[in-house]
Order: structure tokens, then sequence, then C-alpha cells
């Protein structure tokens, strides 16, 4: 708990940075409302009632059973009129076109878990319903997923890699190495990199990809998992240190995204789920406080040399109990999906911040 409790404090100078970074450089008067001195990240939810998401998921033929929650059943609507309105100011509401012109020949790479899938159907769902003409074309081989709009050149790929840090098959059984990070070959020659990882460091029995965890030349059964997490993250950010040139590559990390399996959370005690749940949390603040590996990503982000923009999105979803599939996932009316987010859904809010980012970074 000692981890958790400073988490949001130390988070917010680097939002703080991130928003206003064109502060002094640029004309005040030039620069949207949504920067000038604004967290983008502190904020609630406002139900419109005439608001519509940037796409329907009917209209996003490649998007993901898993996520698409009205094909599934969910007989609510209401979780899809909510936008998310800093305290301080106003977001833009995301722009296709602008952000094909500002991304033209680029390529962006989303690297992590099964919420970076989510984000990355998002994205990609986003950019299709604002070219519905445009060629584009969907290819995947092995762990990595690429969508190319070819007449903008973009390319949006993602690549699964739960740990960030290698797991690796030897004599004894499979290895989860916190020291070493060989898939970082591939993340190379990207023009903007988005990184994510937590929810896999916590999984045990079945669902638990390794059999040992090795740190330095010590090799154990177990360890602590947010230990286990810092020291993967940290072999991550010097990585990054070493690799990545900020000056030709965006370095972003997508932060904690939250899960709703925790009624005490948001003070209904006794429940174990978030189905049901239609509408998100009022006010800015959740009950329960920030996830203790948020924590954990500030320190790890603000020791590094490279700048690297914390995408915070972890206290906006974590008002939204009433974003996840709950029994309208992949898994139908015996699932209980509290972790990943329906499309459309709370993840366009992340790409509307990441689209934010774009335009205060193009300012500077
Ligand atoms: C509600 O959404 C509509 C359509 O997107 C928009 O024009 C309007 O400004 C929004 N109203 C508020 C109060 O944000
Ligand atoms: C779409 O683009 C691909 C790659 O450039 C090309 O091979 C294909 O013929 C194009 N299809 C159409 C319908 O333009
Ligand atoms: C949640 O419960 C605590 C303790 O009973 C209380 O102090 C707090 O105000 C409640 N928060 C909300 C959002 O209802």
């Amino acid at each position: 708990m000692g981890i958790g409790s400073c988490s949001f404090v130390s988070s917010l100078p680097l939002a703080l940075v991130l928003v206003s970074c064109l502060n002094g450089a640029i004309d005040a008067k030039a620069a949207p409302p949504e920067v000038s001195g604004c967290n983008v990240f502190q904020g609630s939810w406002v139900y419109n009632d005439s608001y519509r998401p940037p796409y329907d998921s009917a209209t996003c033929p490649f998007l993901e059973t898993e996520f698409d929650c009205q094909k599934n059943g969910r007989p609510d609507h209401l979780y899809l009129g909510y936008t998310w309105k800093p305290s301080a100011c106003e977001l833009l509401r995301f722009d296709g076109e602008d952000f094909a012109r500002r991304m033209k020949g680029k390529k962006i790479l989303f690297v992590g878990d099964s919420l970076s899938l989510n984000q990355w159907q998002s994205l990609t769902c986003m950019l299709h319903v604002s070219f519905p003409s445009s060629n584009y074309t969907l290819n995947r081989a092995g762990d990595v997923s690429t969508f190319d709009i070819h007449d903008y050149g973009i390319s949006v790929v993602l690549s699964r890699n739960p740990f960030l840090v290698d797991v690796v098959k030897e004599k004894i059984g499979r290895v989860l190495k916190l020291d070493s990070i060989v898939n970082g070959n591939a993340w190379k020659g990207y023009d903007m990199l988005i990184f994510n990882t937590w929810h896999w460091w916590l999984h045990t029995g079945r669902k638990q990809p390794w059999d040992y965890i090795q740190q330095g030349e010590t090799i154990r059964k177990d360890m602590d998992r947010l230990v286990a997490f810092k020291e993967g993250l940290t072999t991550w950010s010097k990585w990054v240190d070493s690799n990545i040139d900020p000056a030709t590559t965006t370095v972003i990390f997508q932060g904690i995204s939250p899960t709703h399996y925790n009624g005490k959370e948001w003070n209904e005690s006794s429940t174990t789920t978030c189905d049901g749940q239609t509408q998100p949390i009022s006010g800015s603040e959740y009950p329960a406080g920030p996830p203790p590996p948020a924590a954990v990503v500030s320190e790890v982000l603000g020791k590094m040399a490279t700048e690297v923009t914390l995408l915070d999105i972890t206290k906006l979803s974590q008002l939204r109990k009433d974003g996840h599939p709950s029994a309208f996932g992949s898994e139908g009316h015996r699932g209980n999906d509290c972790s990943h987010w329906c499309l459309a859904g709370v993840p366009d809010t992340w790409n509307q911040l990441l689209y934010t980012i774009l335009i205060n970074r193009g300012r500077r």
C-alpha cells in the first residue's frame, strides 16, 4: 500500500509537462483550449445525449468479437454517450484527417498485452471510419498485426508482448527474464512507440505463462509481483534510453488500465463484477485511489533520460466501471470481463488523448 499511496501525486508532473510544453514557445492565443496549462487527464465524465462515438462498431469490419459489446447483446447504450471533460479545458474531438496528415508516411507501433490490442483496435476503427473508401489492409503474422492505410502511407502495428521483457524456453522450463529484452530488436525503426505492460504480471496458475523468474543470476519459482514488474519495467526503460532517439521517435507509455472486479473500490462492497454497471462514477475521484502499479510506472518513467510521455489513462478509466464487456465479451454470458473495454468505448478517449499529445508535440 505504501507504494500506491503517493502515485497520483507523482504522476501529475508528467502530465503537466505534457500539456504545458508549448507555453512560452507559442503564442498563447494560437493554442487550442485543451493545452495551456491544463492537465487533460484530470476531469470527469459528462453525459451528452446528442454525442455519438467516433464509430459504430458495426461499421468497423475488423473489430474483434470480444470488444463488440453491442453485437454480443449488451442491452444498454448509456455508456456510449459519455465524453471526457478535463476540469480546466475542453478536449478537441478526434479529427481523423488531421491525424492522418500529421502521421502521413509514418509507422506507429503498439507493444504490450491485450489492453494494447484494445487501444490499437480503437485507433484502427477510428481511422477506418475517417476514410471509409480508402484502401486499407490488415495483416496478421504471429504476434504482429499490421493495419495500413495505403493512401496516407500510415502503418499502425500491434506487437503482442505482455511483459515487454523476455520469456525464454530453457531446459528447466519457461523463464521470465527480468533483465533481458531481446524482444526490443523488433521495436526499432518506428516513428511512434506506445508501450504497455501490467496485467500479465499478476497471473498465476494456468494463466501464468512462465515456470521460473530470473533476476540477475538468481532463478526463483516466484517472487513479489509488484517488485518483479518494477524490475522488468526498469529493464525496458534502460532499453529505451539506449536504443531510442527521441528526436526521431515519440515514446508513449500507456498507463495502467484498471479492472473492476472489486466493488469495495467504488463503495459497492459485496460485488465481484462490473456486470450491470451502466454509468460511470460521478465526479473526478475514484474512492479506492490509484492502483499500486501506477506509482511504479511514475517512478520508473521519472528516472529515464529519454522523454517518455505518460498517456495517463488510469484514473479516467477507473471512473468507467460501466465500460467493460462483462457478460458481453468473447465468452458470452458465462464471461465476466471487467478488464478489457467495449468498443466503441473508453479506449476511443485514450486515442483522443493520444491525438492531443500529438498536437502538443507538433506545436513545440
Ligand atoms: C454534445 O455533443 C454534440 C455532438 O457531438 C456537440 O455538438 C455538443 O457541443 C455537445 N454538448 C456539450 C455540452 O458538450
Ligand atoms: C490496395 O493497396 C494494395 C497495396 O498498395 C494494392 O496491392 C491493392 O491492389 C490496392 N487495392 C485497391 C482496391 O486499390
Ligand atoms: C465511500 O465510502 C467511504 C467510507 O464509508 C466514504 O468516506 C466515502 O465518502 C465514500 N465515497 C463515495 C464516492 O461514495
